[in-house]
């Protein structure tokens, strides 16, 4: 676990990419960049080579793997971490363990797995990493929820968890409510009897986009616009005032979502996709107390790295409701690993409301 921790405070926890291919199987292939800029500029398919399967090792074929905003701003340059380059994207997926090193005890060939921190480069066909940067998950799960499960889905559950104490009943407001991390948050809500009230940017087909959340367990659907306008009371003769406000958004949207929250209430901010600050009125702070808190997942891992057993009961928690048929994947749209061209375009684009996700 030391080493563990030694390799965390330098950056991204991936293993060095070496990109001559080997004889012995068909080489592996991976989405490598060799410098930071735009990922349709700089990533290019290469053939990998495997490293030798060391006694810690795991050898992993991977399934899925996608694209969230993070592995774009890792690939940009502009992540709290980075990956020592060259290096493989992507820090999401599943993989199958095709054969493990001599002193694995966990894993075993068949297993599924998924990255135990960020910046692993699953967008690749196949690849070895050391043992302590996986996690086995059920196979019993679609792969698509698989593949999408250690950032999204466990960003939802933390932040619902961490910072109020929420019962039936109780209302969570969020803006970017159509994000993976907003379709997990009205999911997994809605298992808890949480109201949520979901804020999403306006758009031409939003009627669509309205009844998908609806549909997901979403209490009530509004747009940014909304926030302002006297009709919000409507929301709130039916539900209490929102005690937790979760921002993955920023600017005036975030300022016109905090209105709404109750006197100390709590606003976690963990994501900045209008790349604008927060601004709160001093009345929010004065007259209704309200604290402004910030969540990063990975820093979470990192933080419990020694406390396997939270890590693993928030991974069984959400199995099971994806199990139940309470939590299902987001939105998606499957793509090869050979149009990644496209998938990285259209991760890119406003008003996509679909994550792409490589196949292998
Ligand atoms: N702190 C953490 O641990 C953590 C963990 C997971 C994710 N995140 C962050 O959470 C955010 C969502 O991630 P995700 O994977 O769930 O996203 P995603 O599924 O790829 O969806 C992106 C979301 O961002 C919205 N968006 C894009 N540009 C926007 C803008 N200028 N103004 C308002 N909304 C905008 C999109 O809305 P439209 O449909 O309107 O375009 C969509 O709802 C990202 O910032 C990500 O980095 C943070």
């Amino acid at each position: 676990m030391q080493r563990a921790a030694a390799r965390a405070l330098r950056g991204a926890r991936s293993p060095p990419v070496r990109m001559r291919s080997v004889a012995a199987r068909s080489p592996p292939r991976g989405l490598v960049y060799e410098r930071h800029g735009e990922p349709p500029a700089v990533l290019q398919l290469k053939d990998l080579e495997v490293a030798e399967l060391g006694d810690s090792d795991v050898h992993v074929k991977m399934l899925a793997a996608p694209i969230n905003p993070a592995d774009i701003n890792m690939i940009q340059g502009s992540y709290a971490i980075l990956s020592p380059l060259p290096a493989v994207g992507g820090s999401e997926g599943v993989g199958e363990v095709l054969e493990v090193g001599r002193r694995v005890a966990a894993l075993r060939p068949g297993d599924w797995v998924i990255p135990a921190d960020s910046g692993l480069g699953t967008w690749r066909t196949r690849g070895v990493f050391p043992e302590e940067l996986l996690l086995k998950v059920p196979r019993d799960i679609p792969v698509l929820c698989a593949a999408t499960l250690s950032v999204n889905p466990c960003t939802a559950y933390r932040m619902l968890a961490d910072f109020q104490p929420l019962a039936p009943g109780d209302s969570v407001i969020q803006n970017g409510a159509n994000s993976g991390v907003g379709q997990a948050v009205i999911q997994i809500a809605k298992a808890s009897g949480i109201k949520t009230i979901n804020v999403v940017r306006d758009r031409p087909d939003l009627p669509k986009l309205v009844e998908r959340l609806m549909a997901l367990g979403a209490d009530h659907v509004i747009t940014e616009e909304m926030l302002r306008k006297p009709e919000m009371k409507e929301i709130f003769k039916s539900i209490p005032k929102p005690r937790l406000a979760l921002n993955c958004v920023g600017g005036k949207s975030t300022t016109e979502m905090l209105r709404h929250l109750q006197p100390k209430g709590i606003m976690v901010t963990y994501g900045g996709m209008a790349k604008q600050p927060v601004t709160v009125p001093v009345s929010a702070f004065i007259f209704r107390d309200v604290q402004l808190r910030g969540f990063w997942m990975t820093q979470w891992k990192r933080d419990h790295a020694q406390d396997q057993q939270s890590l693993a009961s928030m991974i069984d928690a959400l199995c099971q409701l994806i199990r139940r048929g309470q939590l299902a994947a987001p939105a998606c749209t499957e793509v090869p690993l050979q149009d990644y061209k496209v998938a990285l375009e259209a991760s890119m684009k406003p008003f996509t409301s679909s994550k792409q996700i490589l196949l292998f």
